[in-house]
């Protein structure tokens, strides 16, 4: 979700965005926007109760299956409001025909996965059992394969995702941070190249009105 159009879009409605890293957009953002910098898996800085709405992309894989369960989801409901919706949206990191430099990225995401115990297709395996075990309601899966090609915000999102990952990845490039950037521009060139899909996946949750915990 890029959150300043949105925001954009809809000026009625309060947007707030978190991350551990410093990556908030430096370009004027509109007002009804805010970003906190902070580890999630420290607690969400926030009261019960205080989202309609709880957007989350391509953040689950980084974290084992385990504390997503028992520690993340829970977390996430609590901030939730009776009534509100969490909507989890993942790219598979797999694309469908992956050039060389493609495929290098690819490889060095599943070992910096593997180095931390974390096996990403289990993840997708149990979302419906985890938004279950956290008392969501009308659990819905949306998956589309999409060429590169026929999306230009895809291309655009493959650069910004691969480059917010700067930091966890150069240790498994063996390149400068600048040389991963480099890296990362070459990949994205290839998308079009090699005619590569992805597959991307949401799901959606309610939480009921009336919520036990
Ligand atoms: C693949 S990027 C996705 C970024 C953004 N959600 C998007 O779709 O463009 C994953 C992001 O998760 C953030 N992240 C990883 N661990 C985190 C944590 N413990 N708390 C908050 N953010 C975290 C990283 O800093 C990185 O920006």
């Amino acid at each position: 979700m890029n959150l300043s159009q949105k925001a954009s879009d809809y000026p009625l409605s309060e947007f707030t965005g978190v991350d551990v890293a410093p990556i908030f957009p430096s370009d004027v953002m509109p007002p009804n926007v805010t970003f906190k910098q902070c580890d999630i898996l420290e607690g969400l800085p926030y009261s019960d109760c205080s989202f309609y709405y709880i957007h989350i992309k391509d953040l689950f894989h980084h974290f084992p299956l385990k504390i997503i369960r028992d520690q993340l989801f829970p977390d996430l409901v609590r901030i939730l409001k009776p009534g509100g919706w969490i909507e989890i949206q993942d790219r598979d990191p797999n694309m469908i025909n992956a050039g060389p430099i493609c495929k290098r990225l690819e490889d060095m995401l599943s070992l910096s996965f593997l180095n931390h115990g974390i096996h990403i297709k289990s993840h997708y395996d149990d979302m419906e059992k985890i938004f279950e075990q956290n008392n969501l309601i009308k659990y819905r899966l949306e998956k589309k394969t999409i060429p590169y090609a026929d999306l230009d915000l895809a291309i655009q999102d493959y650069l910004s995702t691969y480059k917010a990952m700067r930091f966890a990845l150069t240790e498994y490039s063996g390149a400068t941070p600048e040389e991963y950037d480099e890296i990362v521009e070459n990949a994205s060139k290839e998308l079009i190249e090699y005619n590569s899909e992805f597959s991307s996946s949401k799901y959606f949750g309610q939480k009921p009105m009336v919520y036990d915990i």
